[in-house]
Protein backbone atom coordinates (compact mmCIF):
# COMPACT_ATOMS: atom_id res chain seq x y z
CA UNK A 1 0.00 0.00 0.00
CA UNK A 2 1.45 3.66 -1.09
CA UNK A 3 1.73 6.32 2.17
CA UNK A 4 -0.25 9.08 1.06
CA UNK A 5 1.47 12.01 -0.04
CA UNK A 6 2.04 15.39 2.09
CA UNK A 7 -0.21 18.28 0.49
CA UNK A 8 2.52 19.65 0.58
CA UNK A 9 4.11 17.50 -2.15
CA UNK A 10 2.01 18.74 -5.06
CA UNK A 11 2.02 22.05 -4.08
CA UNK A 12 5.54 22.19 -4.33
CA UNK A 13 5.08 20.73 -7.86
CA UNK A 14 2.40 23.04 -8.63
CA UNK A 15 4.69 26.45 -7.55
CA UNK A 16 7.99 25.05 -9.09
CA UNK A 17 8.17 22.28 -11.39
CA UNK A 18 8.31 23.35 -15.06
CA UNK A 19 6.65 20.78 -17.00
CA UNK A 20 7.22 19.45 -20.32
CA UNK A 21 4.46 19.29 -22.62
CA UNK A 22 1.97 20.66 -20.12
CA UNK A 23 -0.28 24.35 -20.31
CA UNK A 24 1.96 26.33 -17.83
CA UNK A 25 -0.45 28.59 -16.51
CA UNK A 26 -3.36 26.01 -15.79
CA UNK A 27 -0.07 23.57 -14.26
CA UNK A 28 0.43 27.28 -11.61
CA UNK A 29 -3.37 26.52 -10.91
CA UNK A 30 -4.22 22.56 -10.63
CA UNK A 31 -0.93 21.55 -9.70
CA UNK A 32 -0.04 17.39 -11.28
CA UNK A 33 -3.13 15.56 -12.47
CA UNK A 34 -1.44 12.50 -10.88
CA UNK A 35 1.97 11.78 -9.17
CA UNK A 36 2.71 8.24 -9.51
CA UNK A 37 4.47 6.52 -6.58
CA UNK A 38 4.79 2.59 -7.49
CA UNK A 39 4.60 0.35 -10.14
CA UNK A 40 4.58 -3.41 -10.53
CA UNK A 41 4.25 -5.54 -13.78
CA UNK A 42 2.25 -3.39 -16.55
CA UNK A 43 0.26 -1.21 -13.68
CA UNK A 44 0.94 2.18 -11.86
CA UNK A 45 -0.56 3.41 -9.39
CA UNK A 46 -1.28 7.06 -8.02
CA UNK A 47 -0.80 8.34 -4.32
CA UNK A 48 -4.23 8.10 -4.48
CA UNK A 49 -3.44 4.03 -5.07
CA UNK A 50 -5.36 4.01 -7.88
CA UNK A 51 -3.95 1.50 -10.06
CA UNK A 52 -3.64 2.04 -14.14
CA UNK A 53 -2.52 -0.27 -16.85
CA UNK A 54 0.15 1.67 -18.40
CA UNK A 55 -1.27 1.11 -22.16
CA UNK A 56 1.55 3.34 -23.37
CA UNK A 57 4.10 2.52 -21.34
CA UNK A 58 4.41 5.62 -20.31
CA UNK A 59 6.06 7.42 -23.47
CA UNK A 60 6.88 4.47 -25.34
CA UNK A 61 9.35 2.94 -23.32
CA UNK A 62 8.69 0.94 -20.16
CA UNK A 63 9.13 -2.09 -21.62
CA UNK A 64 9.83 -4.31 -18.68
CA UNK A 65 6.97 -2.60 -16.77
CA UNK A 66 7.63 -0.80 -13.74
CA UNK A 67 10.05 -1.46 -10.86
CA UNK A 68 12.43 -4.21 -10.82
CA UNK A 69 14.69 -5.39 -8.13
CA UNK A 70 17.07 -6.86 -10.38
CA UNK A 71 18.13 -3.64 -12.35
CA UNK A 72 18.19 -1.96 -9.34
CA UNK A 73 20.54 -4.14 -7.96
CA UNK A 74 22.58 -3.90 -10.66
CA UNK A 75 22.63 0.10 -10.89
CA UNK A 76 23.54 -0.25 -6.62
CA UNK A 77 26.58 -2.69 -7.31
CA UNK A 78 28.22 -0.21 -9.65
CA UNK A 79 26.87 2.90 -7.85
CA UNK A 80 28.81 1.31 -5.11
CA UNK A 81 31.93 0.13 -6.80
CA UNK A 82 32.43 2.76 -9.15
CA UNK A 83 30.08 5.25 -9.34
CA UNK A 84 31.22 7.38 -13.00
CA UNK A 85 33.94 7.11 -15.26
CA UNK A 86 33.72 8.62 -18.96
CA UNK A 87 34.99 6.87 -22.40
CA UNK A 88 36.90 10.04 -23.42
CA UNK A 89 40.40 10.07 -25.04
CA UNK A 90 40.00 6.03 -25.13
CA UNK A 91 39.65 4.87 -21.56
CA UNK A 92 36.79 3.46 -20.64
CA UNK A 93 34.51 0.85 -18.11
CA UNK A 94 33.84 -2.71 -18.99
CA UNK A 95 29.90 -2.28 -18.46
CA UNK A 96 30.13 0.27 -21.21
CA UNK A 97 32.40 -2.25 -23.37
CA UNK A 98 30.04 -4.75 -22.73
CA UNK A 99 26.60 -3.17 -23.35
CA UNK A 100 28.46 -1.91 -27.01
CA UNK A 101 29.44 -5.80 -27.98
CA UNK A 102 25.56 -7.01 -26.89
CA UNK A 103 24.26 -4.24 -29.27
CA UNK A 104 26.32 -4.91 -31.66
CA UNK A 105 25.26 -8.60 -31.85
CA UNK A 106 21.55 -7.81 -32.02
CA UNK A 107 22.32 -4.72 -34.14
CA UNK A 108 20.85 -5.13 -37.85
CA UNK A 109 22.60 -5.03 -41.20
CA UNK A 110 25.89 -6.38 -39.39
CA UNK A 111 25.99 -2.31 -38.30
CA UNK A 112 28.38 -3.05 -35.25
CA UNK A 113 29.58 0.33 -34.57
CA UNK A 114 28.12 1.81 -31.51
CA UNK A 115 28.06 5.88 -29.97
CA UNK A 116 26.83 5.94 -26.40
CA UNK A 117 24.50 8.41 -25.85
CA UNK A 118 22.03 9.75 -22.67
CA UNK A 119 18.87 10.21 -24.45
CA UNK A 120 16.60 9.88 -27.81
CA UNK A 121 16.98 13.55 -28.42
CA UNK A 122 20.67 13.33 -28.10
CA UNK A 123 20.74 10.32 -30.08
CA UNK A 124 18.93 12.14 -33.20
CA UNK A 125 21.35 15.05 -32.79
CA UNK A 126 24.46 13.06 -32.39
CA UNK A 127 23.02 11.46 -35.95
CA UNK A 128 22.76 14.64 -37.49
CA UNK A 129 26.39 15.96 -37.10
CA UNK A 130 27.44 12.44 -38.14
CA UNK A 131 25.63 12.93 -41.53
CA UNK A 132 27.08 16.32 -41.95
CA UNK A 133 30.71 14.90 -40.64
CA UNK A 134 30.10 12.47 -43.19
CA UNK A 135 29.40 14.50 -46.33
CA UNK A 136 32.31 16.85 -45.44
CA UNK A 137 34.51 13.88 -45.29
CA UNK A 138 33.25 12.64 -48.91
CA UNK A 139 34.62 16.08 -50.43
CA UNK A 140 31.00 17.23 -50.42
CA UNK A 141 29.87 19.79 -47.63
CA UNK A 142 27.18 21.47 -49.54
CA UNK A 143 25.43 17.98 -48.72
CA UNK A 144 23.54 19.69 -45.49
CA UNK A 145 19.63 19.43 -46.47
CA UNK A 146 17.59 16.90 -44.33
CA UNK A 147 14.02 15.45 -45.74
CA UNK A 148 11.76 14.27 -42.78
CA UNK A 149 8.28 14.25 -42.87
CA UNK A 150 5.22 16.09 -41.29
CA UNK A 151 4.42 14.82 -38.44
CA UNK A 152 7.30 12.77 -37.66
CA UNK A 153 8.94 13.15 -33.92
CA UNK A 154 12.60 13.36 -33.39
CA UNK A 155 12.92 14.91 -30.09
CA UNK A 156 12.98 19.01 -29.00
CA UNK A 157 16.57 19.83 -28.65
CA UNK A 158 17.63 22.63 -31.07
CA UNK A 159 18.53 20.69 -34.50
CA UNK A 160 16.16 18.00 -33.48
CA UNK A 161 13.55 19.96 -33.36
CA UNK A 162 14.18 20.72 -36.95
CA UNK A 163 14.42 17.08 -37.54
CA UNK A 164 10.57 16.49 -35.89
CA UNK A 165 8.10 17.31 -38.53
CA UNK A 166 5.57 18.88 -36.28
CA UNK A 167 4.62 22.13 -36.54
CA UNK A 168 3.96 22.65 -33.18
CA UNK A 169 7.28 22.22 -32.06
CA UNK A 170 8.95 25.14 -33.98
CA UNK A 171 6.19 27.45 -33.00
CA UNK A 172 7.59 29.61 -30.44
CA UNK A 173 10.89 28.78 -31.12
CA UNK A 174 11.71 30.68 -34.88
CA UNK A 175 12.53 27.27 -36.12
CA UNK A 176 12.88 25.41 -38.25
CA UNK A 177 16.40 26.24 -39.72
CA UNK A 178 16.77 26.45 -43.56
CA UNK A 179 17.13 23.35 -45.05
CA UNK A 180 15.04 20.63 -43.23
CA UNK A 181 12.02 19.91 -45.82
CA UNK A 182 8.98 17.85 -44.27
CA UNK A 183 7.09 15.40 -46.80
CA UNK A 184 4.10 13.70 -46.62
CA UNK A 185 3.65 11.90 -43.22
CA UNK A 186 2.75 8.11 -44.60
CA UNK A 187 -1.46 8.00 -43.05
CA UNK A 188 -3.10 6.41 -45.97
CA UNK A 189 -6.54 6.66 -43.91
CA UNK A 190 -6.44 10.31 -44.49
CA UNK A 191 -3.44 11.24 -47.00
CA UNK A 192 -4.34 9.03 -49.87
CA UNK A 193 -6.65 10.30 -52.78
CA UNK A 194 -9.97 9.05 -52.84
CA UNK A 195 -9.58 5.67 -54.06
CA UNK A 196 -5.85 5.52 -54.18
CA UNK A 197 -4.40 2.27 -53.12
CA UNK A 198 -1.93 1.68 -50.27
CA UNK A 199 0.92 1.06 -52.99
CA UNK A 200 -0.48 3.95 -55.13
CA UNK A 201 -0.10 6.47 -52.67
CA UNK A 202 2.86 4.89 -51.27
CA UNK A 203 4.22 5.51 -55.25
CA UNK A 204 3.20 8.76 -54.54
CA UNK A 205 5.34 9.61 -51.34
CA UNK A 206 8.38 8.23 -53.44
CA UNK A 207 7.96 10.40 -55.88
CA UNK A 208 7.50 13.36 -53.66
CA UNK A 209 10.67 12.63 -52.37
CA UNK A 210 12.18 12.24 -55.72
CA UNK A 211 10.86 15.72 -56.69
CA UNK A 212 11.79 17.03 -53.99
CA UNK A 213 15.65 16.22 -54.22
CA UNK A 214 15.38 16.98 -57.85
CA UNK A 215 14.37 20.81 -56.79
CA UNK A 216 16.47 21.02 -54.07
CA UNK A 217 19.33 19.44 -55.91
CA UNK A 218 20.80 16.24 -55.29
CA UNK A 219 24.24 17.39 -54.44
CA UNK A 220 22.91 19.11 -51.51
CA UNK A 221 20.72 16.87 -49.81
CA UNK A 222 22.39 14.75 -47.17
CA UNK A 223 19.86 12.24 -45.31
CA UNK A 224 16.23 11.40 -44.93
CA UNK A 225 14.74 10.64 -41.62
CA UNK A 226 12.07 8.35 -40.65
CA UNK A 227 10.30 6.11 -37.92
CA UNK A 228 9.83 2.72 -39.14
CA UNK A 229 6.41 3.08 -37.41
CA UNK A 230 5.35 7.17 -36.68
CA UNK A 231 5.10 6.65 -32.81
CA UNK A 232 4.20 10.20 -31.80
CA UNK A 233 2.62 11.11 -34.87
CA UNK A 234 -0.24 8.97 -34.42
CA UNK A 235 0.90 5.07 -34.31
CA UNK A 236 0.79 4.98 -37.67
CA UNK A 237 2.16 2.08 -40.00
CA UNK A 238 3.27 2.46 -43.27
CA UNK A 239 1.31 1.45 -46.27
CA UNK A 240 2.15 -1.27 -48.65
CA UNK A 241 5.55 -0.63 -50.54
CA UNK A 242 6.27 2.40 -48.69
CA UNK A 243 9.83 2.21 -47.67
CA UNK A 244 11.13 0.00 -50.18
CA UNK A 245 10.07 2.48 -53.19
CA UNK A 246 11.83 5.04 -50.88
CA UNK A 247 14.53 3.28 -50.33
CA UNK A 248 14.98 3.04 -54.24
CA UNK A 249 14.80 6.99 -54.62
CA UNK A 250 17.70 7.47 -51.92
CA UNK A 251 19.96 4.76 -53.31
CA UNK A 252 19.24 6.47 -56.69
CA UNK A 253 20.74 9.69 -55.52
CA UNK A 254 23.14 8.51 -52.84
CA UNK A 255 20.76 10.20 -49.73
CA UNK A 256 21.71 8.48 -46.22
CA UNK A 257 18.91 7.11 -44.39
CA UNK A 258 18.43 7.56 -40.72
CA UNK A 259 16.00 5.15 -39.47
CA UNK A 260 14.90 6.54 -35.46
CA UNK A 261 14.25 3.56 -33.79
CA UNK A 262 13.77 5.24 -30.22
CA UNK A 263 10.11 3.74 -30.25
CA UNK A 264 10.45 0.71 -32.73
CA UNK A 265 13.67 -0.94 -31.16
CA UNK A 266 13.80 -4.05 -28.85
CA UNK A 267 10.34 -6.05 -30.92
CA UNK A 268 8.23 -3.07 -30.51
CA UNK A 269 7.29 -3.51 -34.13
CA UNK A 270 7.14 -7.51 -33.58
CA UNK A 271 11.14 -8.08 -35.12
CA UNK A 272 13.97 -6.85 -32.84
CA UNK A 273 14.80 -3.96 -35.51
CA UNK A 274 11.71 -1.73 -37.12
CA UNK A 275 14.81 -1.86 -39.61
CA UNK A 276 13.96 -5.83 -39.81
CA UNK A 277 9.96 -5.66 -39.76
CA UNK A 278 9.94 -3.31 -42.89
CA UNK A 279 13.31 -4.36 -44.35
CA UNK A 280 15.24 -1.05 -44.03
CA UNK A 281 18.65 -0.09 -45.10
CA UNK A 282 19.57 2.49 -43.22
CA UNK A 283 23.33 4.01 -42.44
CA UNK A 284 22.66 4.54 -39.04
CA UNK A 285 20.41 3.67 -36.51
CA UNK A 286 18.95 5.40 -33.27
CA UNK A 287 17.47 3.46 -29.89
CA UNK A 288 16.99 5.02 -26.54
CA UNK A 289 13.63 3.43 -24.63
CA UNK A 290 13.36 0.49 -24.26
CA UNK A 291 17.02 0.27 -24.60
CA UNK A 292 16.98 0.38 -20.77
CA UNK A 293 13.74 -0.31 -20.23
CA UNK A 294 13.46 3.32 -19.15
CA UNK A 295 14.92 2.35 -15.89
CA UNK A 296 17.76 4.95 -16.32
CA UNK A 297 18.57 6.95 -19.10
CA UNK A 298 20.95 6.27 -22.17
CA UNK A 299 20.72 6.12 -25.68
CA UNK A 300 22.83 4.85 -28.81
CA UNK A 301 23.42 5.56 -32.25
CA UNK A 302 24.51 1.92 -34.11
CA UNK A 303 26.12 3.18 -37.26
CA UNK A 304 26.89 1.23 -40.41
CA UNK A 305 30.10 1.24 -42.38
CA UNK A 306 29.71 3.85 -44.88
CA UNK A 307 29.42 6.73 -42.38
CA UNK A 308 31.74 4.84 -40.02
CA UNK A 309 34.41 5.06 -42.52
CA UNK A 310 33.64 8.74 -43.00
CA UNK A 311 34.32 9.80 -39.55
CA UNK A 312 37.74 7.63 -38.86
CA UNK A 313 38.83 9.77 -42.22
CA UNK A 314 37.60 12.87 -40.20
CA UNK A 315 39.33 11.64 -37.40
CA UNK A 316 42.42 11.07 -38.85
CA UNK A 317 42.42 14.52 -40.59
CA UNK A 318 41.50 16.46 -37.37
CA UNK A 319 43.28 13.91 -34.71
CA UNK A 320 40.05 12.89 -33.16
CA UNK A 321 36.31 12.23 -33.47
CA UNK A 322 35.97 15.33 -31.59
CA UNK A 323 32.20 14.75 -29.88
CA UNK A 324 31.14 13.17 -26.75
CA UNK A 325 29.14 14.00 -23.42
CA UNK A 326 30.18 13.64 -19.79
CA UNK A 327 27.00 11.16 -19.30
CA UNK A 328 27.65 9.06 -22.94
CA UNK A 329 28.68 5.40 -21.41
CA UNK A 330 27.37 6.35 -17.74
CA UNK A 331 28.08 2.81 -16.55
CA UNK A 332 25.14 2.58 -14.43
CA UNK A 333 22.99 3.08 -17.08
CA UNK A 334 25.73 0.99 -19.15
CA UNK A 335 24.81 -1.94 -16.47
CA UNK A 336 21.71 -1.25 -16.64
CA UNK A 337 20.80 -1.86 -19.92
CA UNK A 338 23.33 -4.72 -20.73
CA UNK A 339 20.75 -6.27 -17.72
CA UNK A 340 17.88 -5.43 -19.60
CA UNK A 341 19.07 -6.87 -23.15
CA UNK A 342 20.14 -9.90 -20.97
CA UNK A 343 16.40 -10.09 -19.57
CA UNK A 344 15.10 -9.54 -23.50
CA UNK A 345 17.21 -12.90 -24.48
CA UNK A 346 15.70 -14.61 -21.37
CA UNK A 347 12.28 -14.01 -22.13
CA UNK A 348 12.37 -14.69 -25.74
CA UNK A 349 11.32 -11.24 -26.47
CA UNK A 350 11.10 -11.00 -29.89
CA UNK A 351 9.00 -14.57 -30.17
CA UNK A 352 6.91 -12.91 -26.94
CA UNK A 353 5.65 -9.84 -28.66
CA UNK A 354 5.20 -11.96 -32.17
CA UNK A 355 3.01 -14.98 -29.60
CA UNK A 356 1.02 -11.66 -28.61
CA UNK A 357 0.75 -9.65 -31.69
CA UNK A 358 -2.54 -11.54 -32.96
CA UNK A 359 -4.62 -11.28 -29.65
CA UNK A 360 -3.34 -7.48 -29.45
CA UNK A 361 -3.90 -6.51 -33.41
CA UNK A 362 -7.78 -8.38 -32.89
CA UNK A 363 -8.30 -5.85 -30.24
CA UNK A 364 -8.03 -2.90 -32.08
CA UNK A 365 -9.60 -5.18 -35.33
CA UNK A 366 -12.96 -5.77 -32.60
CA UNK A 367 -12.90 -1.83 -32.10
CA UNK A 368 -13.53 -1.23 -35.77
CA UNK A 369 -17.30 -1.24 -35.83
CA UNK A 370 -18.01 0.59 -32.89
CA UNK A 371 -19.55 3.97 -33.81
CA UNK A 372 -16.86 6.39 -32.49
CA UNK A 373 -14.08 4.38 -34.72
CA UNK A 374 -13.06 4.99 -37.83
CA UNK A 375 -9.53 3.92 -38.31
CA UNK A 376 -7.52 0.55 -36.83
CA UNK A 377 -4.01 1.12 -36.98
CA UNK A 378 -1.25 -1.80 -35.51
CA UNK A 379 1.43 -4.05 -35.88
CA UNK A 380 3.74 -5.96 -33.18
CA UNK A 381 2.76 -4.10 -29.68
CA UNK A 382 1.95 -0.37 -30.84
CA UNK A 383 -1.27 0.87 -32.46
CA UNK A 384 -4.01 2.77 -33.23
CA UNK A 385 -7.67 3.60 -33.41
CA UNK A 386 -9.31 6.96 -34.69
CA UNK A 387 -11.85 8.64 -33.45
CA UNK A 388 -14.57 9.78 -35.49
CA UNK A 389 -17.63 11.82 -35.37
CA UNK A 390 -18.50 9.78 -38.80
CA UNK A 391 -17.46 6.81 -40.26
CA UNK A 392 -18.13 7.60 -44.17
CA UNK A 393 -16.49 10.75 -44.09
CA UNK A 394 -14.17 10.58 -41.33
CA UNK A 395 -15.17 13.96 -40.11
CA UNK A 396 -13.56 14.65 -36.37
CA UNK A 397 -15.68 15.81 -33.48
CA UNK A 398 -16.35 19.29 -33.09
CA UNK A 399 -13.88 20.77 -31.42
CA UNK A 400 -16.06 22.74 -28.44
CA UNK A 401 -17.28 18.73 -27.62
CA UNK A 402 -13.74 18.04 -25.95
CA UNK A 403 -14.00 14.40 -27.21
CA UNK A 404 -10.25 13.92 -26.45
CA UNK A 405 -9.84 15.40 -23.55
CA UNK A 406 -13.61 12.94 -22.32
CA UNK A 407 -11.76 9.85 -23.42
CA UNK A 408 -7.99 10.68 -21.57
CA UNK A 409 -10.58 11.01 -18.56
CA UNK A 410 -12.72 7.62 -19.19
CA UNK A 411 -9.98 5.96 -19.83
CA UNK A 412 -8.00 6.96 -16.58
CA UNK A 413 -11.41 6.23 -15.12
CA UNK A 414 -11.44 2.59 -16.44
CA UNK A 415 -8.17 2.19 -15.20
CA UNK A 416 -6.31 2.29 -18.41
CA UNK A 417 -3.16 4.86 -19.63
CA UNK A 418 -3.25 5.46 -23.57
CA UNK A 419 -1.40 8.21 -25.38
CA UNK A 420 -3.80 10.67 -27.20
CA UNK A 421 -2.58 11.94 -30.41
CA UNK A 422 -4.45 13.95 -31.80
CA UNK A 423 -7.81 12.32 -32.69
CA UNK A 424 -5.74 8.89 -32.49
CA UNK A 425 -5.78 6.53 -29.00
CA UNK A 426 -2.54 4.74 -28.88
CA UNK A 427 -1.61 1.78 -27.34
CA UNK A 428 2.21 0.56 -27.05
CA UNK A 429 2.14 -1.39 -23.57
CA UNK A 430 5.16 -2.93 -22.10
CA UNK A 431 6.53 -5.84 -24.00
CA UNK A 432 6.09 -7.87 -20.53
CA UNK A 433 2.33 -7.76 -20.96
CA UNK A 434 0.51 -11.05 -21.20
CA UNK A 435 -2.51 -11.95 -23.73
CA UNK A 436 -4.94 -11.73 -20.79
CA UNK A 437 -3.64 -8.20 -19.97
CA UNK A 438 -4.39 -7.06 -23.50
CA UNK A 439 -7.63 -8.57 -23.72
CA UNK A 440 -8.22 -6.62 -20.42
CA UNK A 441 -6.73 -3.42 -21.62
CA UNK A 442 -8.96 -3.38 -24.46
CA UNK A 443 -12.14 -4.07 -22.11
CA UNK A 444 -10.88 -1.16 -20.54
CA UNK A 445 -11.15 0.98 -23.57
CA UNK A 446 -14.10 0.03 -25.25
CA UNK A 447 -15.82 0.31 -21.67
CA UNK A 448 -14.23 4.22 -22.10
CA UNK A 449 -15.20 4.99 -25.87
CA UNK A 450 -19.05 2.98 -24.08
CA UNK A 451 -19.19 5.89 -22.04
CA UNK A 452 -18.03 8.57 -23.91
CA UNK A 453 -20.67 7.84 -27.14
CA UNK A 454 -23.38 7.45 -23.88
CA UNK A 455 -22.26 11.19 -23.55
CA UNK A 456 -22.16 12.89 -26.57
CA UNK A 457 -25.21 14.11 -28.36
CA UNK A 458 -26.71 12.31 -30.99
CA UNK A 459 -25.55 12.93 -34.66
C1 LIG B 1 10.91 8.45 -32.38
C2 LIG B 1 11.46 9.32 -31.33
N1 LIG B 1 12.65 9.89 -31.51
C3 LIG B 1 13.22 10.66 -30.56
C4 LIG B 1 12.58 10.90 -29.38
C5 LIG B 1 13.21 11.78 -28.35
O1 LIG B 1 13.64 11.01 -27.30
P1 LIG B 1 13.95 11.68 -25.85
O2 LIG B 1 12.64 12.15 -25.32
O3 LIG B 1 14.56 10.55 -25.07
O4 LIG B 1 14.89 12.78 -26.07
C6 LIG B 1 11.34 10.31 -29.13
C7 LIG B 1 10.64 10.54 -27.86
O5 LIG B 1 9.49 10.17 -27.69
C8 LIG B 1 10.76 9.51 -30.13
O6 LIG B 1 9.57 8.96 -29.96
Amino acid sequence: MNKPLPNSTAAMDAAHQVHPHTDLRAHLKTGPSELFVRGEGINVFDSDGKDYIEGAAALWCSSLGFGSERLGNVAKEVMTNLGYYHNFRGSGTPQAAELCGKLADIAPNGMDKILLQSSGTEANDTALKLVWYYWNSQGAPQRRKIISRNEAYHGTGTLTSCLTGKVKFHDGYGLPFDGFHYVTMPYHYRMAEPGESEEEFSTRCAEEIEALILREGPETVAAFWAEPVLGSGGAITPPKGYFEKIQAVLDKYGVLFVADEVICGFARTGEMWGTQTYQLKPDMICCAKALSAAMVPISAVIIGDRVFEGMMAQSDKFGSFTHGYTYSGHPVACAVASEVLTIYQEMDLVNHVKALELGFLKGFHDLADHPLIGDVDGIGLIGAVEVVANKDTKAMHAPELKVMPMLDRLTRKHGLITRLIGNRIALAPPQIITAPEVEEMFTRLRAALDECLKTLPAA
